[in-house]
This record gives structure tokens, sequence and C-alpha cells, in this order.
């Protein structure tokens, strides 16, 4: 059963409250100095990943309590009822099975048939077989699409750029035409595929977008070459054909994976595509093995209940109203944003699951950007500004392309941010207010051995689990989005004016 418990009705949480009064005003700095292996004490470590999280505004006795809370609000109960499949999406009467796409040992024959279509399809892309209407090999990508039909695909490819071959990949998501040919403008009909991507198959923006790139298509070729250039994605199999795309063409997606939640699924076509299937069979291993992390260990050692009752601890108890992220390498660069619509889709809810309105707060604002870039943009205010934000800063071990005196460089400045953050210049003199830094600005850190196919799945993963934990100690539904049909509404009515 998904339990419907108001977390602030707990006696954990009585006992925080109470708790906080008297942390509000410890220093972290002092905690470090009278803790002997604070860090070790507070740090999981769990196959080629490390998270230290020992800088936080807590004790011993905080985890204790967050744990508590979790005990009374049943997570234990709530995680095995997504895993196991039950409507936990209640008000769209659907299961939640992202992570049946990845779970090899116990793979449903529908979603081993779409990976087979999947491998098969983008092994033909890849080696040339599949050919263009003029007879030439593909050597252009583009994913039309929006939302979780476009953030994650485009994340990951990106972040997997030193594991892809020589297609050139391209993501067409706003309905700003100029996005459009912006990318057209650079594509050759002859050599170009296009992935029309839409779990729904009616929103507007990837209609829009795929009937205008159709049209664009067919100056040049005929109807009978649509089969050569164009596949979807949806779970809508009657809106696919109707916009001319052939069965064979078609990859299903299924209405218990959400779109922010997609990225696994088919909807991970262009990126198959980009790194090849192998690669692709990694990422969702890396994941799966994040969720057996999550389902099996302790509280106390998992890392995405750890991470989610640490922001619970800011949001709700420190009044926190962000919390930034901040990956030191490149490759993430859209880490953040793929994290915005996922948290802030998912958590951004004012009702619980009883159908009342909440009266503590919910989804934290994510924001963030890559180190070091950040550190020369935002970071002043993180350090020296009149809000707390807590920062989880992650890196990779190894570079990629081994180049020591950078990699040296990088990872200095990393810890160089969280030990200033930490300390600030209580120990040091400074001539005035203006230099001075307080400290005790929490952060976490996450150090993962090495980019690949396979941490980033769990590291995604992570992320994924994290949010969940938070909705299920809010008591909201994480997996609908009501909130995005209003606007959507009207800009339809504003259409027909
Ligand atoms: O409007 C929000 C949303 O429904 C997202 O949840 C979704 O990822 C996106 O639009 C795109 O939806 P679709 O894949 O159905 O085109």
């Amino acid at each position: 059963m998904f339990p419907k418990i108001n977390p602030t009705k707990t006696k954990a949480w009585q006992k925080l409250t109470q708790h906080f009064e008297e942390i509000n005003d410890v220093e972290m700095q002092d905690l470090f100095a009278s803790e002997k292996g604070r860090t070790e004490h507070f740090s999981i470590q769990w196959n080629d990943f490390q998270l230290d999280y020992s800088k936080n505004r807590i004790t011993s006795e905080t985890l204790q309590l967050l744990l508590e809370l979790a005990d009374e609000v049943k997570l234990r109960e709530a995680i095995e009822a997504q895993f196991s499949g039950e409507k936990i999406n209640e008000t769209e009467n659907r299961a939640v099975l992202h992570t049946a796409l990845r779970d090899f040992k116990n793979l449903k024959p529908e979603i081993k048939a779409t990976l087979s279509q999947m491998e098969h399809f983008s092994e033909a892309i890849i080696s040339g077989k599949w050919k263009g209407y003029t007879g030439k090999s593909i050597t252009d990508v583009v994913n039309i699409g929006i939302g979780g039909s476009d953030l994650g695909p485009a994340m990951v490819t990106e972040a997997l750029s030193f594991y892809k071959n020589h297609l050139k990949v391209h993501y067409i998501s706003n309905i700003d035409g100029d996005h459009v040919m912006e990318t057209l403008k650079q594509l050759d009909r002859e050599t170009t595929l296009f992935i029309i991507v839409s779990k729904t198959f009616t929103t507007q923006e990837t209609l829009t977008n795929a009937q205008t790139v159709r049209k664009w298509f067919l100056e040049q070729a005929q109807e009978t070459a649509i089969a050569k250039h164009f596949v979807a994605v949806s779970t809508n199999l009657d809106a696919v054909s109707n916009f001319g795309i052939s069965e064979d063409n078609t990859f299903t997606m299924w209405n218990w994976v959400g779109g922010r939640f997609s990225l696994w699924s088919a909807v991970g076509l262009s990126t198959c595509c980009a790194i090849g299937y192998k690669n692709f069979e990694q990422l969702l291993k890396g994941a799966n093995e994040m969720d057996i992390h999550f389902k099996e260990a302790p509280f106390s050692e998992n890392i995405p209940v750890v991470l989610a009752l640490l922001s619970v601890w800011y949001n709700n108890f420190f009044q926190a109203e962000t919390e930034a992220v901040l990956p030191y390498s490149q490759y993430l660069s859209k880490f953040v944003d793929y994290l915005q619509q996922a948290v802030m889709e998912s958590n951004g809810k004012s009702v619980d699951r009883n159908g009342d309105f909440v009266d503590y707060q919910t989804g934290t604002i994510v924001w963030g950007s890559t180190g070091t870039n950040a550190q020369h943009a935002f970071f002043q205010l993180i350090h020296q500004g009149t809000k707390l934000i807590p920062c989880d800063f992650i890196a990779f071990e190894e570079s990629l392309f081994g180049n020591e005196e950078h990699q040296r460089k990088l990872l200095a400045n990393f810890h160089a941010q969280t030990d200033a953050l930490l300390m600030g210049t209580r120990e040091t003199e400074v001539d005035n207010n203006f230099k001075a830094f307080s400290g005790n600005r929490p952060s976490n850190s996450l150090f993962i051995k090495k980019l690949t196919p396979q941490t980033l799945g769990a590291l995604i993963a992570i992320y994924e689990h994290k949010l969940f934990v938070q909705g299920v100690i809010w008591n909201i539904y994480s997996y609908d989005q009501w909130g995005v049909e209003l606007g959507k509404k009207m800009a339809n009515q504003r259409l027909q004016l």
C-alpha cells in the first residue's frame, strides 16, 4: 500500500523541530574540530561512488531523527509499492515502472522486444546499412521532442560524447521557429534521420516542429521517401500512423513510464544511435545497479535516501528554498536542465496524497552549472550571500583523455570550494567585513571514479530515487504534472481567437 502520512504529524517531525533549535546555532567548523573521523562517519561508499556528506549541518542525532522520519512515513512500503508496480500515480491511475526498463534479470517481453528493435535499428544507422532515399547512408540524427522527450536524451548524449560515433545528433525542442530553422540549415535531406519523440503525440511543440520538418523534407523528396527518414517513439500509435509513419518505423513506449523518466525507453533512441546499443545497455545496467542499492541498502547507507533526507532537513527546517547542483565535468553541462524537469515537475505540488492543501514546504528549486565555470559566475552568492544554499558537488576522479595537469587543477578547485564553504575565514585574519566568509555553508561531495555509460546511469538513478523519497516524505504525488495543463489550454484558446 502506498502510504498517505502527513509528515508534520509524525513524532520524528516534532523531534526534528526541537532538534533544529539546537543545531541552528551550531557551526560545522566546531563539529569538525570536536569529532574525529567525522568525514568517514558521514560517508557512503558504493561501487565506484563515494558520497561524503560530512559537510552538512547535522550531527548523528540529526541523521537518526531523519531516519526515524523515513520510517514513520513508511518509506520502505512506498519503495516496495513503486517497484512492485502498484498504481502509485493515483491521480493518473498509473503504475510507475521506469525501473522495469533496466531490470535485465526480469525484462518484460515487450521491453525486450523494443530493446531489440532499438539495437537493430541503431546498428543499421551506425553501420551505414540504412540508406536514405537517394541511396546514401545517414550522417545526422535529429530528435524532435520536448520536456522528457528531449532533456534526458540530450543530456545523456552530451554527457557521453567521449563514447560517441561519427553520427551528428541534434535536438529540436522549442516551438520557436528560428530554433527549427537554425538546425535545418545545417542538414542535408538525403542523409538525415528524424526521430519524432512524444509520449502522447499531442504536444503542440513537437507536432508543429515535426510538420515543419516534414514540409521542409518534402520540398525535395517524395512522400514515399518519408519511410527512410522519419521514425517515431510514442504510446499513441494511432496518432503516429495518422502522421504518416509506418508501424515498422514506430517504437513503442508505455504509460507506466513518465515522460521525465523515459530516457531509458525508446525515447533514448537518439542516444542509442549516438553511442551504440552496447553503451546504451551499459547506461541501463548502471541505473539498475543503483535501483538495487536503493531497494536493498539500509537507509543509513543508502545514497538516494540520505541525499533526500538532507534535502528535506534544509527545505523544511532551515527553510532553504533552493539547492545547487555543481558537476565538475563539462560533459555534464546539461545535467542541471535535465534535473530541473525531473525534480521540479515531480515535486512542485501543494496538495497532499489525501487531496488536502499542504501547510509545509515541498519541492526545492534546483539550479546550478558546471564547475569551474560556476565559480566565476554565481559562487559569490553561495559564499557570501544571505541565503542558505545547500550544494551537491559532483566530480569524476579520472579524466577521460587523461590530462593530469587539468584534472589536478579541476579537483583542487572542487575540494577548495567545499572547504571554503565549510571553513570560511573564521580562522584567518581579514582586514574588513567585505573580505569575511562566514563558512558553515553545507555541501555534499559525490565522487565517481570515471564517467562511463554505467556510472552515468547510476548517477541519474540516484537523483530519480532522491526525488521519489522526498515526494514520499512530503506526502505528495511525484508522478503527475497537472500544473502544466492550464497554460497549454490557455495557449490553445489564444490561438483560436
Ligand atoms: O507539458 C509537460 C509534459 O507533459 C512533460 O511531462 C513531458 O515530458 C513533455 O510535456 C512532453 O510530452 P510528450 O512526450 O507527450 O510530447
